[in-house]
């Protein structure tokens, strides 16, 4: 469904990817892991067409990705949940979750029906009025990520979607993650530190080191630990083959 075959790409002469592959199956659910600042998001825009300037391939379903953006099919063909919930501040919650709806075309009567559906599953039900700017940043987290599961998208790329929320909060957001995955057989790939959240929702793992998949498996395979990438990554070990500066 998602595939990545080489992708080399750099800002100012320093490269970030430096030979990605990967690949996650249709209606499968990757958790790309890696440290802070190893390009994890810079990949993510790749996947979602956002960013373009990259060598290599990068493949959704058949279309390469600088294509498959932007299509306006009836069901769009993915949605971002950004990093830092990427809303418009001079929009309420209601208008922000609603943008992708009108723009497609959606009669008003049902925008407000699945703006309301939306923010209910991310319990912001009764915030339609707020301006981002009077939301904390968990919520403002969740109204980005009401924004995507209303377009009903065949694909949603999840940016950190826990990061800097509480730890039941986080529960719910991994929960909903999944219940949107198994309802509308979604494929998903979300970026993340939290390992709560690879444990409950991700089917595989893909971690980025040096610009590079180090590893790529099955999430029961991850966790066991046998691969030294893995270990060092999940039990924060200075010695191993990362280099942790
Ligand atoms: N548009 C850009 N222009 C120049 N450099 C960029 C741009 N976007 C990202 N970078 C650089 O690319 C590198 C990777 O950034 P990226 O945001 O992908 O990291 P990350 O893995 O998502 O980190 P974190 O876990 O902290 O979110 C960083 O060094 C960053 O400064
Ligand atoms: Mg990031």
């Amino acid at each position: 469904m998602i595939s990545a075959k080489k992708v080399r790409l750099g800002f100012g002469g320093r490269m970030v990817l430096e030979g990605v592959n990967m690949h996650v199956p249709a209606g499968g659910r990757t958790a790309l892991l890696g440290k802070n600042g190893c390009g994890k998001s810079v990949l993510l825009k790749c996947f979602a067409g956002l960013l373009a300037g990259y060598e290599g391939e990068i493949t959704i379903g058949e279309r390469d990705a600088r294509e498959a953006a932007g299509t306006g099919a009836a069901r769009p063909s993915m949605a971002y949940v950004f990093q830092k919930g990427g809303l418009f501040d001079s929009m309420n919650v209601f208008d922000n979750v609603a943008f992708g709806l009108r723009r497609r075309g959606v009669p008003e009567g049902r925008v407000g029906e699945l703006v309301t559906g939306a923010l209910d599953r991310v319990g912001l039900a009764g915030s339609e009025m707020k301006l981002p700017s009077e939301l904390s940043g968990g919520m403002q987290k969740r109204v980005g990520l009401a924004r995507a599961i209303c377009l009903d998208p065949e694909i949603i790329l999840y940016d950190d979607p826990t990061a800097g929320l509480d730890p039941i909060l986080s529960d719910s957001i991994a929960d909903l993650i999944l219940d949107i995955s198994k309802a509308s057989s979604a494929t998903s790939i979300v970026v993340t530190h939290d390992l709560r959240l690879v444990r409950k929702v991700a089917r595989d793992v893909a971690l980025l080191y040096d610009g590079r998949i180090v590893f790529q498996g099955g999430t029961k395979g991850f966790f066991s630990k046998e691969d030294a990438f893995a270990r060092q990554f999940i039990d924060g070990e200075i010695e191993g083959p990362i280099d942790i500066y």
